[in-house]
């Protein structure tokens, strides 16, 4: 069967708040984003993943969503969003929508109807209990809020401002149903699930147990293992039922949320693959940065992959810490190879291709609610969501007012139009790695085959053709090798070209992809 779109193709992360501000109020919005969709097309992504554009009081920055069919008048209009679409499109850009389902506002109509009173035909539509159980917020404290109007509890995974859906009523499953909709027949072309696998919870709100292995100083949440708030088995009815939507229009993606083990995340392909085409892997955000248990996470996704199903990995995203920070500036280039040569389909976080770092966060200008809840202990998300660097401009060319997160200290090095102009950047390598995949079939679809882990160095054959050796150490490394071949790329864009015979060797922190002889399509 002819690869499709989502298969072959690269995603993209932006955070609208971060990316382009147009009208000068310091948060980023449409008309900035279609400003710079060009970039985009330079980079060479297939789609961009928006995080949510809804209207929302923005106590969780747009996860908590007061109205689904509109768009919050900070990042523009209706009418914004169609010629953002328009214009991505006429670019060969997919665009993806962020779709909160598990909750809502707490300002959104449903929940106000459903908190005036007990008897309120919406009343069903959140989940309401006489009595709390031992149930925890993700952000802290307990998951039940104590509504005085009716003297019962609502629960809430997240914030209290966003009380949890109650997806067992099958009248919120069609308003949900319909508001997928309303963006299909918008011309989205997929969405991204939030947090897909707390959707449905245990119906007899039995306590979860404790985690034996939590201690003080961890976060709170993770005192009890969420048992029976979190993959419960009925979540799949759901996931299947979004499918059957989506199928309804052509070549559209549905890509979940979903933090779990890689042998419970590859449930959500679903029973004969009829859930999401994308469960999130995950994995690249906090695995160990260490050859072997790369290969290791590698091969056991592999193997529990179900056949038929695509692979997919994610190097960054809006919640976690950048990877530049996390495994350092010179292995985030390493990290940028083994991304765009995996098999399955990557996501990548905006202002990742340049190795963007976490930004410090002053405690006065903390602004991300899960730091205000649970401080101090490196859980906040507002380092890894500061403004997207374009320029040596003021604010980075992001915006002509006060942006609503400060820039990074190193903007005036570390941006778009300088790493442009130095055929040796972050930007340089990830365009060269970008378009050899568009170019070649075979690291987007060819098989993934380790061939070597051997101290810092991952090394792993893509199809027929080519050859990925990583060096995740400070060491130089050799490789023998029996095939003789050539450098198609070095993360340190230097050696293109370069005849390997026998062994490759490799340099401090170097990947190299080289193309094996005879071994073309
Ligand atoms: C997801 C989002 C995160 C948000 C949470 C609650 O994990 O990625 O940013 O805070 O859901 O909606
Ligand atoms: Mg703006």
């Amino acid at each position: 069967m002819e690869p499709l779109w989502w298969q072959r193709g690269i995603v993209y992360q932006v955070y609208p708040r971060s990316f382009q501000d147009s009208d000068g109020d310091g948060i980023g919005d449409l008309p900035g984003i279609l400003a710079r969709l060009d970039y985009l097309r330079e980079l060479g992504v297939d789609a961009l993943w928006l995080s949510p554009i809804h209207p929302s009081p923005m106590k969780d920055f747009g996860y908590d969503v007061a109205d689904y069919t509109a768009v919050d008048p900070v990042f523009g209009t209706l009418e914004d969003f169609d010629r953002l679409v328009a214009a991505a499109h006429a670019r060969g850009i997919k665009v993806i929508l962020d779709y909160v389902p598990n909750h809502t506002s707490d300002q959104h109509p449903w929940f106000q109807e459903s908190r005036a009173s007990r008897h309120n035909p919406k009343r069903d539509w959140y989940i309401w209990r006489d009595a709390p159980n031992n149930w925890l917020s993700n952000f802290g404290g307990s998951a039940w809020q104590l509504d005085p109007a009716t003297g019962q509890y609502y629960y809430h995974a997240f914030l209290p401002e966003q009380p949890d859906l109650n997806w067992r009523n099958p009248a919120v499953v069609e308003a949900m149903m319909g508001v997928l909709r309303f963006w299909l027949e918008r011309g989205v072309d997929g969405f991204r699930v939030d947090v897909l696998w707390h959707l449905i919870k245990d119906k007899d709100f039995q306590d979860n147990p404790p985690n034996a292995d939590w201690r003080e100083g961890m976060d709170p949440y993770n005192a009890l293992v969420p048992l029976n708030t979190t993959d419960r088995p009925e979540v799949h009815d759901i996931v299947r039922a979004m499918r059957r939507l989506l199928d309804e229009f052509e070549e559209r993606v549905l890509i979940g949320e979903i933090y779990l083990p890689l042998e419970r995340l590859v449930q959500y392909y679903g029973a004969d693959l009829e859930g999401a085409h994308l469960p999130f892997n995950f994995q690249l955000l906090s695995a160990p940065w260490d050859a072997r248990h790369l290969a290791g996470l590698i091969a056991e996704y592999e193997r529990l992959l179900p056949e038929g199903a695509w692979p997919n990995w994610v190097l960054g995203n809006h919640d976690r810490p950048r990877i530049a920070s996390r495994v350092g500036a010179a292995q985030a280039r390493a990290a940028a190879m083994l991304l765009l040569t995996l098999r399955g389909t990557p996501t990548l976080y905006y202002g990742d291709e340049l190795g963007m770092a976490n930004v410090p966060i002053a405690r006065e200008a903390v602004q991300d609610p899960f730091e205000k809840r649970v401080p101090g202990i490196g859980l906040g998300r507002d380092p890894i969501r500061t403004p997207m660097q374009w320029s040596a401009e003021p604010n980075a060319g992001f915006t002509q007012g006060r942006p609503w997160l400060p820039l990074a200290g190193d903007y005036a090095r570390v941006n778009v139009d300088a790493q442009r102009a130095d055929a040796r950047s972050m930007l340089s390598l990830y365009r060269k790695l970008i378009a050899l995949r568009r170019a070649e079939p075979q690291l987007q679809l060819g098989s993934l085959e380790i061939i070597e882990t051997r101290g810092d160095v991952l090394a792993y054959r893509r199809g027929e053709g080519f050859l990925v050796a990583l060096n995740l150490g400070r060491e130089p490394h050799r490789l023998p090798l029996s095939l003789s071949c050539a450098v198609a790329l070095s993360t340190h864009l230097e050696r293109e070209g370069e005849r390997v015979e026998k062994r490759v060797e490799l340099r401090p922190n170097e990947g190299l992809l080289v193309r094996l002889d005879d071994g073309g399509d």
